[in-house]
């Protein structure tokens, strides 16, 4: 590992002619190349503010920077630019498991101090790293004597896009929390967005707004103010103030994602930069897999989660996973609807379900067993109904459970309408809270820690949003938070055939999705039901990023359809690289992945309801050998409504001089194994 860290006083200020010149002091920072350029300075009240540019050209135009409190006066003017430090780092760092197994930390850094000239006299820093491909900030909060705790009611921090942009984004607010179907709007059109937030300016600059490490905070949402000016909006908190706070404190990073193209966005590694390393030593246990469930079969009604004739997780049902899953090489049977609780109107009763007592004709002692002698594992199922409190009384012990039973990994589920999620507060009384709030972050990390000393990973459904800590808990390994393929399942209306191609460049920026692909029964309850051929299901397994990947049908549709299921058998899950050939956002996506474990490379791509060709030379193969290309791709009838099931399956012998055209259908999708010869 190269690590190299030291300190200067001058840098290169090229680009910093992009920014207007400042009457009050300024302070300037570029990227390691020179590009990437942040000026903060204060204007004639002591407001400070930033402005970021891109080879001179401005991409945040004068920006704001500050906090109301509840308790104490506001923290936004007559602050003067007190002290400026700068830094730089590079290091390479291993991922446990990941899109790739390297990664590059190489960022410039510009600590400010700003200070009240007045009473009460206190400060705050901000420190920004500018990488190559994009710009954080964080505030940080010393210790000292006129600022303890704080309730922030506001965080002040403003993105005043400088050019005219297309904006790709979901609500904040809305009572499905993260589960919507994105906009495409001029950024004016914007209202409350959730992040990641990804724009594209008429002149082709793709920008992404997220967050990384959010820990001990409430998430931040994005209010437009007016134009193009977009200020947090925290995601608030169950009682006075969005987020309390004692310092030495700091905030999570705010982050911008700055790329030529869209493709770039994808290949970012600029979120898990700024987590925290690895804080829990040796994670071999942590297995990336694929997984099969007692699940689907619950979405279409044909069976029930809770009790009853239908009931899903019945001895013989989990049995007949099991099996499956060892004969066809997958590491887990997820299974739903075991345990206590699930009668009735669960949605509302968090307090109904128990985590460790399983219903009669389930029996979890015997079946964990049968899985192990297998050399599979049963991934746990913790429905919560959004009831944290309740959760947390039982979380050690339904820890101990599965790790006694060798259960390695847990689905968690927090199913309640925004807000309606239901923590303890610092009253000890019980409070309705929002998924993504201080008290919800706090939660989640709680949950991570405990399974993590449990040696268990976690895998939640409506999940606090993800801004890279899988980076510090590699157990943390997936979430849902967004529309998974459930939708399709149900969903009035269901995921539509550009869903994929928006994931790709906004939620997933964020990090993996538990998106649940590969399945062959396309008529479900919902009226398109799946909105994409079989070759774009394949393709999924390439195209969207999780360590746990499952392969969600019924194992009948499988057992029926052995060619097109070749390819989800032999999809790794953890990835030695990870090349975006091309895309655009919402249109189509091509992704290049090669395996951890041998010396084969994958690839997939998806396309909206358009049909398309996308030649994609195959210089990403090592240049020395030749490789056998097994190609699933959509038929010449191929079309998401009328013939989803189009498929041709088909060998031929490729080196990386070649070039590919993929035709892909209206709602289609290619997937290739090359496997090394
Ligand atoms: C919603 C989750 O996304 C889904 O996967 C799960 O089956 C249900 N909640 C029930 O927990
Ligand atoms: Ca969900």
């Amino acid at each position: 590992m190269l690590i190299r860290l030291f300190a200067f006083a001058t840098f290169a200020m090229s680009a910093a002619t992009a920014h207007a010149a400042p009457k009050q002091p300024s302070a300037d920072i570029a990227s390691p190349d020179g590009r990437l350029s942040v000026q903060v300075t204060t204007d004639n009240d002591g407001r400070p503010s930033y402005t970021v540019a891109r080879a001179g050209q401005p991409v945040i135009a004068p920006s704001r920077l500050g906090f109301l409190f509840l308790d104490s006066p506001k923290f936004e003017r007559n602050l003067v630019l007190a002290e400026q430090k700068k830094s730089s780092f590079d290091e390479t760092w291993e991922q446990p498991w990941g899109e790739r197994k390297t990664i590059r930390n190489h960022y410039n850094q510009l600590r400010v101090t700003l200070s009240e000239k007045n009473a009460p006299k206190r400060s705050f820093d901000v420190v920004f790293r500018l990488f190559d491909d994009g710009v954080a900030f964080r505030y940080e909060f010393p210790d000292q004597p006129a600022l303890r705790q704080v309730r922030i009611s506001e965080e002040l921090t403003e993105f005043n896009i400088a050019d005219p942009a297309t904006a790709w984004w979901i609500p904040a607010g809305e009572w499905n929390r993260e589960e919507y179907l994105y906009h495409r709007t001029p950024v004016q059109e914007v209202g409350d967005a959730q992040t990641p937030i990804t724009l594209r300016t008429e002149a082709g600059l793709h920008l992404s707004i997220h967050e990384a490490a959010l820990v001990e905070y409430s998430g931040m949402n994005l209010t437009r103010v007016e134009g193009r000016k977009f200020r947090a909006d925290l995601t608030p908190g169950i009682g006075e103030g969005k987020v309390v706070r004692s310092a030495p404190f700091h905030t999570p990073w705010r982050t911008l994602q700055v790329s030529d193209d869209a493709a770039g966005l994808a290949m970012s590694s600029l979120i898990l930069n700024l987590n925290e390393p690895n804080a829990l030593g040796d994670v071999s246990w942590v297995k990336p897999m694929k997984y099969v469930g007692v699940w689907w079969e619950m979405h279409l009604e044909n069976k029930t989660w809770a009790s009853g004739p239908k009931h899903g997780a019945t001895n013989e049902n989990v049995m007949r996973h099991i099996d499956f899953a060892a004969e066809h090489g997958f590491g887990g049977v997820l299974v739903e609807g075991w345990n206590v609780g699930w009668d009735g109107e669960w949605f509302g009763n968090g307090e109904e379900f128990s985590f460790t007592r399983a219903y009669p004709d389930f029996d979890i002692e015997k079946l964990a067993a049968y899985a192990k002698s297998k050399g599979v594992t049963i991934i746990g199922h913790h429905e919560t109904s959004g009831h944290a409190a309740h959760y947390e009384s039982q979380l050690e012990e339904a820890f101990d459970l599965y790790q006694r039973l060798g259960i390695t990994a847990v689905k968690t589920g927090y199913v309640a309408d925004a807000g309606q999620a239901k923590v303890i507060g610092e009253d000890g009384k019980l409070h309705y809270a929002w998924h993504e709030g201080q008290d919800m972050a706090r939660h989640h990390q709680k949950v991570v820690e405990s399974a993590a000393r449990h040696r268990i990973a976690v895998n939640p459904h409506e999940p606090v949003k993800d801004t890279g800590l899988r980076r510090t808990y590699p157990n943390w390994v997936t979430r849902e938070g967004a529309r998974g393929m459930e939708f399709s399942a149900w969903g009035q209306p269901g995921n539509p055939p550009e869903h994929e191609a928006n994931l790709v460049f906004t939620r997933l920026l964020a990090g993996p999705m538990d998106y649940t692909p590969g399945i062959f029964g396309m008529k479900t309850r919902s009226t398109d039901g799946i909105a994409t051929t079989w070759a774009k299901q394949l393709a999924l397994y390439v195209v969207i990023y999780s360590p746990l990947q499952m392969a969600a049908d019924l194992l009948d549709n499988y057992e029926k359809n052995p060619a097109p299921f070749q390819f989800i058998k032999d999809v790794p899950v953890d990835w030695e690289d990870t090349r975006v050939l091309n895309g655009e956002v919402g249109d189509f996506v091509t992704i290049a992945r090669k395996d951890r474990a041998s010396d084969n490379w994958y690839l997939g791509s998806v396309s909206d309801e358009e049909a398309r060709t996308l030649s994609v030379p195959l210089t990403f193969l090592d240049s020395d050998r030749s490789y056998t290309a097994q190609i699933y791709r959509d038929g010449t009838d191929a079309h998401w409504k009328t013939a989803p099931k189009d498929i041709v399956i088909e060998e031929r012998r490729v080196t990386s001089a070649d070039t590919l055209d993929l035709r892909l259908a209206p709602g289609g999708g290619q997937a290739i194994r090359f496997v090394a010869q």
